[in-house]
């Protein structure tokens, strides 16, 4: 295998700091880049906090976290950044305009061997290549927030991505921990966001329609499905029944299910109003700086807790 111990990891915000962290935690040499010293200074504070909830939870030992933050140092400094870097993991705002000039400044930065791996959620990797010349060395790793709590990572190969670097990246990410999965064609979403995408539009039309409430529906889900995926995906589930029921099934519901291709109003209102969720307090649920944090405490304690069933 070739080298890929010393990683970059360029912005350092909600999804930066925890994919440095756990490239960190495996012994890897990282490099934190971002715009000030003051996000790098919140980055391992979070990292940090990560690391105190870890071992309150039994998930890592007490001195794991000051072995990974060694590990772990902050550079403002682009070039200084990605001089001795084996892969850079480009996890910088969802904004093309800013993330182009950054492709080019790092193809001309960075060693011929280098690998540039994109966190973007929305852009497929073919689009940063373009502004490389080095499209071959080009991936999407897409990871899931918070990363080093949820095991996947979609790898998203471009037509010019080389097989030597995903399997460099494949491998890499299994070696510390990760669960990859190779996304072989450049879709939108990738994979799990398409199948969030659709269970969207079938919930808002569920909601639009007035047959269920989002309150009720978020109990339907955790009640039914969510308690079984963590543990076994649909195509498992469904064998364990029978290919023909769900054939007869979905004869049934194909026709009636939700098939627009808008965003509904009843979301695109939500918006208007400026009811977004935890960052106003409103949503379709009201909000206040407690409850948000106790929802987020109960899922990280539950995600730690779905780790030790993973084979
Ligand atoms: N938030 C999620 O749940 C999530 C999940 C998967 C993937 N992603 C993707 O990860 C990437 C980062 O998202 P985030 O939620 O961590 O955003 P964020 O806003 O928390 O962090 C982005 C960081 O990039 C820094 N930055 C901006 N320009 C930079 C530059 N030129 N050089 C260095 N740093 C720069 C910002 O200062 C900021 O700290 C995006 O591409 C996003 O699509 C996000």
């Amino acid at each position: 295998m070739k080298n890929t111990q010393n990683i970059t990891v360029i912005g350092a915000g909600l999804m930066g700091h925890g994919i440095a962290q756990e490239f960190a935690q495996a012994g890897h040499q990282v490099i934190l880049n971002d715009l000030n010293d003051e996000v790098l200074k919140t980055a391992l504070t979070r990292i940090r906090a990560n690391f105190e909830m870890m071992t309150k939870e039994g998930m890592c030992k007490p001195d794991q976290g000051d072995l990974a933050l060694a590990h772990i140092h902050t550079e403002t400094d682009l070039a200084e950044a990605v001089s001795g870097a084996d892969v850079v993991i480009e996890a910088m705002t969802e904004n093309l305009d800013i993330k182009l000039p950054l492709y080019e400044k790092l193809d001309a930065l960075c060693a011929p061997h280098t690998i540039l791996a994109s966190n973007s959620s929305s852009y497929i990797p073919s689009k940063m290549a373009a502004a490389t010349q080095r499209p071959d060395k080009v991936i999407g790793t897409h990871y899931f927030n918070p990363p080093f709590l949820i095991p996947l990572v979609e790898v998203i190969r471009s037509a010019q991505t080389s097989d030597e670097t995903t399997t460099l990246i494949f491998d890499l990410l299994k070696k510390i921990g990760k669960t990859p999965v190779i996304v072989e064609k450049e879709v939108p979403g990738f994979i799990a966001n398409r199948i969030q995408a659709a269970v969207w539009r079938e919930i808002l039309y569920l909601v639009e329609e007035g047959v269920a409430t989002p309150q009720d529906i978020d109990v339907v889900v955790k009640n039914s499905i969510g308690r079984r995926w963590p543990v076994a995906g649909p195509f498992e589930i469904t064998e364990l029944t029978s290919l023909k029921q769900k054939q007869s099934i979905l004869k049934e519901l194909f026709p009636s299910l939700a098939s627009f291709s808008e965003v509904p109003n009843i979301l695109n209102e939500k918006v208007e109003r400026g009811d977004l969720g935890v960052t106003t307090g409103k949503g379709f649920y009201d909000w206040t700086p407690e409850s948000t944090q106790a929802l987020k405490d109960k899922i990280a304690k539950a995600l730690i807790k779905i780790d030790r069933w993973s084979e």
